[in-house]
This record gives C-alpha cells, structure tokens and sequence, in this order.
C-alpha cells in the first residue's frame, strides 16, 4: 500500500481519494477494482470484490448508467435535509446535482439556507445579489427568470439566497397557507427540469417546512459520526406530520451516509448502526470522507468539474445512478 493508513485522521493522507487514470469506483467496469480503493470502502476487499458487498454490509445492486433523455420535467423536487448542521447537505446538494446534469438531467438548486452556502459553493457571491429566493417566496408577479442564475455546469441553474432569506421565516408566519410558499414557487418550474434539490438550512423551522411541503422526495445526509442518529427520531416525525397534513405525496428517498471513513472502526460502527436503524433506507453509495470536499467550497464548483476522476465524484455519479434507479422503480 502506497499510504501509511494507520493513523493521523482523515487528512493524514492528502492523495487518499486520488485515483490512477481509469480506476473509478464503477461497478460497471469491466476491470477489477483497484484493490487500494476497493480497501477504502471495506475492511475485506477481497470478500468485496467476490460477492460485491458494498460499504454498507449489504451486496452491491447494478445501478445502469442512465440513457439520455430527449424531454424534460415534469421535476422532481428532492429536500436535502437535516436539522444538524455540518452532515454533508450543501456538499450533496452541490455534487448530486452536478452528477445528475452530467447524465443530461437538467437540474434547479434552489438554496433554502440564509448562509448561501450552496451560492457560495457555486461560485456566487450572495452579498452581491440583489435578487435571490426572497424575492420569488415574498413579492408577488415576481417572475423565476429574474432569480435564476446559470451555473457552470451546462444545464443546472441555481435559485440562490443570503441573509435576506431568514427574514422570510418570520415574515411567512403571519401569511395564509405559509407552509406552502416555496411549492407555490417552485410550480412554474417544474416543466423545465428533470431534478430540483432544495439545500434545507439547519433546522426544522417554517423555511424547512416549505422544502419539505413542495417535496416529492427526501434525502437525508447523515455523517458518519458519534451521535449521527441523535435528533434523526425528529426529523423523521417532522417529516411524517408534513405527510399527515401538508404533503401526502411526500417520501423518504434514502439516508446518505457521509465523511464516511473505513479506515476508521468507528466510522464502520456508525453506518452499521445506521443500515440496522433504517435498512434499505440506506443509500448503497457511501460518501467516504476527503479533503476534497472543502477544496471544492473555496474553488467555487462541483468536484465533479473540480477533481472529476477522485474517489469523491465518483460516488456522486454513483449516487445519481442510484437516486435515478430508484426514480425509475417508481
Ligand atoms: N465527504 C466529505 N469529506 C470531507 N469533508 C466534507 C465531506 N462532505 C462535506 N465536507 C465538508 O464538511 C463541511 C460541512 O459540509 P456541508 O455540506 O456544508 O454540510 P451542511 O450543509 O449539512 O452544513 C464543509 O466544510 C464541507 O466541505
Ligand atoms: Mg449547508
């Protein structure tokens, strides 16, 4: 083995996620896994590699690679969402939406979060902008286009947001039907995407409740870490009360497993426990944990464009194939 992976954290190993031209993590190659990386996402590689076990303890299903479409939309809208902040929710929203507009999806994210993380993550700079997510959600007649910005991936747009957003949250209080203002929004959208990701602030107020309101799907990131499933009991019971009485159409996706780090027993401990709590829930695709990711905050774009043959965007693609697979199953 090339690395020392022994100790030192995480970042011990700068070139940990650094994979030699062709070894991506894809279950449709024809060659054998590079065994190095294979080793990066289960303690027995070679069991891995016979029986296909992925990271998470459970045999590897086949996730095609999507054909291309000719029609757009109707969207689906998928809320990023967890209450605790840091689990990997903005990375998400950020690499799976540039994963699923590489497979010819076209893709909105739509930053729900007053710290305009997912702007800032795109390259934009909220502090300059004079129209964001605000504006759609609390002016009337006001038009998408005029919020939309293009991104530099070809066919993902952005609804971006600052700080003016978390006046929204206490303005939307007083208005009829408040939960269902970004729904509202988001519906002349709609026919113009394939996928619309909501990047959720982290909480469980009314701005989240919106995201959860106009949702088809939920996805929630959950990190690899002591305590990961603690507050995750709320979550779910929020999301099935919004289910009772806001949006019956409303379905939890999948738990994404993130900063995931096999080298570690503890990180293996936790996503065991997570497969255990919420079983098929569980992603296949595991987010492993690299320094990439905070990379790719300060470059301003996707790791996918940023890095596109590390470890890190190749389980984004992975994670698209996944999401788009079990759209398809619908
Ligand atoms: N898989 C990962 N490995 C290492 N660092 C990560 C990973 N995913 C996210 N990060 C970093 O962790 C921090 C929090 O991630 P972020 O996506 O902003 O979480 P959230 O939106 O839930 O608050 C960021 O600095 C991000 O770059
Ligand atoms: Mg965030």
């Amino acid at each position: 083995m090339a690395a020392d992976h022994t100790g030192g954290g995480p970042y011990a190993d700068p070139h940990y996620d650094e994979l030699p031209e062709g070894h991506f993590y894809d279950p449709d190659a024809e060659y054998e896994p590079d065994p190095e990386y294979a080793a990066t996402l289960a303690p027995d590689a070679a069991r891995q590699r016979r029986e296909r076990i992925g990271p998470t303890g459970r045999p590897l299903p086949y996730f095609p690679i999507p054909g291309p479409v000719t029609e757009h939309g109707p969207a689906k809208i998928i809320a990023m969402c967890n209450q605790k902040g840091g689990v990997g929710k903005t990375t998400s929203t950020i690499n799976l939406g540039a994963a699923l507009a590489e497979y010819g999806r076209r893709v909105l994210l739509v930053d729900f979060d007053p710290q305009g993380a997912l702007s800032v993550g795109l390259g934009v700079n909220p502090m300059e902008l004079d129209l964001t997510v605000y504006n759609l959600l609390m002016e009337r007649g006001m038009s998408p286009d005029e919020v939309l910005l293009k991104t530099a991936v070809a066919g993902m747009d952005l609804l971006p947001s600052n700080i003016d957003l978390s006046a929204a949250e206490v303005q939307l209080v007083s208005e009829v039907a408040r939960e269902s203002t970004l729904q509202r929004a988001l519906q002349p959208l709609l026919p113009d995407y394939d996928f619309i990701i909501i990047d959720c602030q982290p909480s469980l107020g009314l701005l989240t409740v919106n995201a959860l309101t106009a949702a088809h799907k939920v996805i929630v990131p959950l990190e690899c870490e002591f305590f990961a499933l603690r507050g995750v009991a709320l979550l779910t019971e929020t999301i099935e009360k919004v289910q009772e009485r806001l949006n019956s159409d409303l379905e939890l996706d999948g738990i994404l497993a993130t900063m995931y780090d096999s080298r570690t027993v503890h990180s293996r401990e936790v996503l065991a426990r997570v497969v255990e709590a919420f079983d098929d829930n569980v992603y296949h695709t595991v987010i492993g944990r690299t320094v990439r990711f905070p990379e790719t905050t300060v470059a301003g774009e996707p790791i996918t464009t940023y890095a596109s043959n590390s470890v890190g965007a190749a389980a984004y693609r992975q994670l698209a194939r996944e999401v788009l697979a079990r759209c398809h199953a619908e």
